[in-house]
């Protein structure tokens, strides 16, 4: 097991370019699935997660072959399994996107249920029963989804909003199963997530006749038959918000190329009102701070909100915060693994129900933390290098699961991390 240890504090100076999403890429990698042929996705970036998809696809019998700079080929020509095994879904939620295109590919699929995880229950209901309006006959047993669809999808109207708004990956499941259902299918409270209009942008380039991108009505009219594609995905916004709260936590100057500003107005607008100066650059930003941190009423929504996956690394900057800030999670609102350990590091945080109250305090402090998510991981990471003295992160294949050789990145720009495997 790998662990990082991480001197602070230290200030980051210097240039990052930002990789490409990953949450993009796992739904577009699925719906490679919807077609014969081989498609070739640009800009995926080297983590485990995408190795796990990589590998769920090869299971389904498809070829997939990754280049050095970031090129994933997908080749769906066969595909002579429609399973979706537990030991596969268990180690990433994401594998839940093959049921859309598998459905509508080859009529069936039967995909282990992802179950919970550190940042809450994650159920699937809406999954299911926007493919159910599609026409698919679908049953729970032994732990499987089990999903036919033997005479073909059709489109219907079909609401997705759920209790905690609308959901990515129904959206992307739905999506990818209309996109070659028979008739008009509308997808009322799709999400509208930059992910989600990258997903139709791949789909609508394989010939799927899609309106209403990035609206949370989705108009799709089926087609017969899709074709194989090259396709560039945006770069990550949680990755490039993360290195702009590692500018602001080091009271460095980062400037993040290949960064889309317009993807991230929630986070740059909360980033100005604690202080922290953003300014747009060619193809990208700079971020710095000069005062102290201000504090600051965050509440997590949908996008175009602040989204989930920053929330952990804002808590941690605005542990640093001169007063008392808030923080209220309203998508996963059991997604507070990080607080226990921040206050570890001497962070002044207490969680009333689906919010943390944060009373600033002047510095952190170096303890040995648990990474217990993704996200968590990351903000363990920031406040670590800002912390004094040495912090042993444990746990950290949470955070390669999202971010690419975490220290290969932020010890050029000033970070001293090393990985140790104990
Ligand atoms: N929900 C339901 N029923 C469903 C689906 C979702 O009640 O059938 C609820 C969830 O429990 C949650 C809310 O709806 O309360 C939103 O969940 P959503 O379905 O949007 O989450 P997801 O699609 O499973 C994606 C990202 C997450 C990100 C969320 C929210 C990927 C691979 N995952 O998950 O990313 O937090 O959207 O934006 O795209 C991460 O990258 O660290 C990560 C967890």
């Amino acid at each position: 097991m790998d662990i990082l240890k991480i001197k602070g504090p230290t200030k980051l100076f210097g240039s990052v370019k930002i990789n490409g999403s990953k949450n993009a890429s796992l739904p577009i990698m699925a719906s490679a699935l919807l077609t014969e042929g081989k498609s070739t996705i640009k800009q995926v970036p080297f983590l485990s997660d995408i190795a796990v998809c990589s590998e769920l696809l090869r299971h389904l019998g498809c070829k997939v072959e990754r280049d050095g700079d970031g090129n994933i080929s997908i080749d769906a020509t066969t595909i002579d399994n429609t399973v979706g095994e537990y030991e596969i879904v268990c180690r990433m939620r994401a594998s839940i996107c093959i049921l859309g295109p598998l459905l509508a590919r080859c009529g069936q699929a039967k995909v282990s249920m992802p179950g919970g995880c550190a940042i809450g229950d994650r159920p699937v209901d809406i999954h299911l029963r926007g493919l159910k309006a599609l026409g698919a006959k679908i049953h729970l047993r032994n732990g499987y989804i089990i999903a036919k669809a033997e005479n073909g999808l059709r489109g219907n109207e079909i609401f997705l909003g759920g209790p905690f708004g609308s959901t990515v990956l129904g959206t992307a499941n739905v999506l990818m199963a209309a996109t070659m259902a028979k008739g008009k299918t509308v997808i009322e409270s799709a999400a509208c997530e930059p992910e989600i209009t990258d997903l139709a942008g791949f789909l609508t380039k394989m010939g799927a006749k899609i309106t209403g991108i990035g609206s949370p009505r989705l108009t799709i009219e089926g087609v017969k038959q899709l074709k194989p594609v090259e396709y560039k995905v945006i770069p990550d916004r949680i990755e490039a918000g993360t290195f702009m709260v590692a500018a602001s936590i080091t009271k460095g100057q980062l400037k993040l190329e290949n960064c889309e500003l317009e993807h991230m107005m929630a986070v740059v607008d909360k980033l100005r009102s604690i202080g922290v100066i953003v300014e747009a650059a060619k193809n990208g930003c700079e971020v710095y701070r000069k005062g102290q941190i201000k504090t600051a009423e965050l509440t997590t929504q949908s996008y175009p909100g602040f989204p989930t996956d920053l929330q952990a690394q804002f808590m941690a900057l605005l542990a640093l915060g001169k007063g008392n800030s808030v923080i209220i999670e309203k998508i996963f609102p059991d997604r507070f693994m990080h607080v226990a350990e921040l206050n570890r590091m001497a962070a002044n945080l207490r969680k009333e129900g689906p919010a943390v109250i944060i009373s600033g305090v002047k510095k952190l402090v170096a303890a040995p933390v648990m990474a217990s998510d993704l996200r968590a991981s990351a903000a363990l990471v920031l406040a670590a290098m800002a912390a004094e003295g040495t912090t042993t992160i444990s746990r950290v294949y949470h955070i390669d699961r999202g971010y690419e050789k975490i220290e290969e990145r932020l010890n050029p720009v000033g970070a001293k991390i090393t990985r140790e495997n104990i």
